[in-house]
């Protein structure tokens, strides 16, 4: 067996999963650094071209619902940590098919976890089971109040409920077989490479294109905003630093009212295309709300402040700047994702709405 420090990473071609590799790939030259990705509609190699060549990464196709693929693969790699992303991300697409989210993000996160287990039970020194998850888990928040580490679980749609379940999965293990786990619950993350069915990119995209920009209900739903590259420096530090069995909620303090924050992007599009003041913003176009759409998501991030010493690094503003800027300079990389399967899923997600 080598003595090299091994992790697998699962869901390492999609959106957060790709900058947490290039993190982990150039941070850790001496490390072997495995990608396990189903390439579903969200993972894109091409998001991992300027490090796929590094002699410390490896890409295995592989879908976390067929548990004898994982165990294969961990048995091959024999993985001293695993940092778990895969998932079906996106609430909309969990309103229309809730079964596609319980079969990978709660089945796959079990084979993962068996998988773990049955490589290491008993000599579990230095191992870890790092499960990657979301602040929806604590369902809904009224006016006031942030989340924190132990606000009780209350999941309001199939993908937070999926989740939730996930990390009730991931701590039972931890419980029962002593497995060694963190678990990281984080806010709304935007930056490069996100998929354009999220709201920044799907509106970035729109404003391009001159298309309307769908903003569910009143607008008036409040998310907590955080550059995707400042939760890829959180992750790395957690999985060195964190606390076998504790959680860690990772947040932007940055909170924004859905309007407030198309009305700033709107602006900022406009500036950045030469376009003329309040164009884009008059794309803007109230649609149908999301069912059980969750008013306000917030994190107190104050524990990974004060026993990690982890803040983001970036303010919105500058956040934001750099995404607009990666979009417009990569309009191939969008344009290759909006063509084929992704328009038929925006057709039938928007015609009726
Ligand atoms: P994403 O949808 O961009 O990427 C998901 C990746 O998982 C893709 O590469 C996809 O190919 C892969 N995948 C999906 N199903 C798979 C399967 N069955 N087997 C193997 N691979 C599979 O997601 P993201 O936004 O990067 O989110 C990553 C993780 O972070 C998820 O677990 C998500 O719940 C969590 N999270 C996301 C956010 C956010 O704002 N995006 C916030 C908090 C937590
Ligand atoms: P989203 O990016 O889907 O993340 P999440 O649902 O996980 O928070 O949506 C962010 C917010 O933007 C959410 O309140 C829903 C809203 N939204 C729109 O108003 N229009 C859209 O087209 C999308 C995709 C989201």
């Amino acid at each position: 067996m080598s003595s090299q420090h091994t992790i697998i990473v699962t869901g390492g071609a999609g959106f957060i999963g790709s900058h947490l590799v290039r993190e982990l790939v150039n941070n850790y030259p001496d490390y072997k650094i495995v990608n396990l990705d189903a390439l579903t509609y969200a993972g894109n190699l091409e998001n991992l071209k300027d490090i796929d060549q590094s002699d410390n990464y490896v890409f295995e196709k592989a879908d976390i619902r067929d548990a004898a693929q994982v165990d294969h693969l961990f048995k091959k790699h024999q993985p001293d940590g695993v940092i778990h992303l895969a998932a079906e991300s996106h609430v909309d697409r969990s309103i229309e098919n809730p079964s596609a989210f319980v079969e990978t993000n709660v089945m796959g996160t079990v084979h993962l976890l068996n998988a773990f287990r049955s490589l290491w039970q008993g000599q579990w020194e230095g191992k870890r089971f790092y499960h990657i998850s979301t602040d929806e888990v604590y369902g809904t928040l009224g006016e006031t109040g942030l989340f924190t580490e132990t606000t009780p679980y209350d999941p309001n749609s199939p993908y937070s409920a999926s989740k939730a379940a996930s990390d009730h999965l991931v701590r039972a293990y931890g419980e029962t077989y002593d497995m060694p786990y963190v678990i990281t619950n984080c806010s709304n993350n935007y930056g490069p490479n996100q998929f354009p069915e999220k709201l920044i990119p799907l509106f970035i995209n729109n404003i391009i294109e001159k298309k309307p920009l769908p903003v569910y209900g009143d607008g008036n739903y409040t998310r907590d905003w955080l550059f995707v590259i400042d939760h890829a420096k959180a992750i790395d530090l957690v999985y060195h630093k964190g606390v076998n069995g504790e959680t860690y909620n990772i947040g932007g303090f940055n909170e924004w009212k859905n309007i407030d924050l198309v009305k700033v992007l709107c602006q900022q599009m406009d500036q950045a295309l030469g376009r003329s003041a309040g164009e884009s913003a008059a794309l803007i176009t109230f649609v149908k709300d999301r069912p059980g759409h969750d008013k306000r998501y917030a994190i107190d991030a104050s524990k990974i402040k004060n026993e990690l010493g982890w803040e983001p690094s970036v303010t919105f503003e500058q956040g934001l700047e750099k995404t607009i800027a990666w979009y417009l300079q990569n309009e191939k990389w969008l344009r290759n994702i909006t063509s084929g399967a992704y328009q038929s899923y925006y057709e039938s997600m928007y015609s009726n709405r």
